[in-house]
């Protein structure tokens, strides 16, 4: 029999009616509080019902726990606590630091630059701070960006210089005060780029209705050639 490592909904999987398995509520509460902590678990084995199986339950999609019955009542705690988020299982680093600064720090161990700045001519975004002030702790006061204004094209060119190590870039820009062309050309300056163009008309950090409808999201990616 072969095991294959898949994603099923919580609600997909279900208790073989037999089950007489029982843990402690101490050993319940040890294993939730694992797995709140690590994001970790051991996968739950099950099978897939078919219409053949003993208790299929009239659908497709559904899979039977041979082994994780007090997982998935762990699981379903969880959920209710609001729990439905899980660590990736990897030390992760917030940092509240100009991104040109971090840019330059990490390039070298870095895989993906995802660069989401705030958009010229979207002057909304400065307002829209709330993982600063989470990641800071207090809140961050509001302040212009030089992002927001026409003049930033030569903080797109600074962090960029220092992001030459980075294998792929991607980079999302709205049309307000831009355009694709004039994003591909200064991304162009140091390599090639494909874009991908969104329709993304319900922004709302774009104050005016008209001017929301025109909108439309650039997803930029540029592979370094010697990544290529
Ligand atoms: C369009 S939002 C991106 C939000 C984020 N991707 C998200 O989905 O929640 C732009 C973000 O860039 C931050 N920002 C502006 N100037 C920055 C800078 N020089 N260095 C780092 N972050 C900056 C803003 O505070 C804002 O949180």
């Amino acid at each position: 029999m072969t095991r294959t490592l898949i994603e099923v909904p919580l609600d997909h999987v279900l208790d073989h009616p037999l089950n007489a398995h029982v843990v402690s509520e101490r050993d319940r509460r040890k294993i939730a509080n694992n797995i709140r902590r690590t994001g970790r678990y051991p996968p739950l084995i099950v099978r897939a019902l078919t219409p053949e199986s003993e208790y299929y339950p009239g659908e497709e999609g559904y899979y039977q726990i041979l082994d994780g019955h007090q997982r998935r009542l762990i699981f379903v705690d969880l959920v209710e606590e609001g729990y439905d988020q899980f660590a990736n299982g990897h030390e992760n680093l917030a940092h509240l630091e100009d991104a040109a600064a971090l840019t330059e720090q990490w390039a070298h161990q870095v895989d993906i630059l995802y660069l989401d700045p705030p958009y010229p001519g979207v002057t909304g975004y400065e307002t829209y701070h709330v993982l600063d002030s989470v990641f800071a702790g207090r809140l961050v006061p509001t302040q212009r960006s030089v992002w927001s204004t026409a003049r930033f094209s030569l903080q797109l060119l600074d962090l960029l210089g220092k992001a030459q190590e980075i294998p792929l870039w991607v980079i999302s820009y709205g049309s307000v005060g831009t355009t694709l062309k004039e994003i591909l050309g200064l991304v162009a300056a140091y390599r090639p780029a494909q874009a991908v163009v969104v329709e993304y008309a319900h922004l709302q950090a774009i104050a005016r209705t008209e001017v929301a409808e025109a909108n439309r999201e650039f997803i930029i990616l540029a592979r370094g050639e010697k990544h290529a």
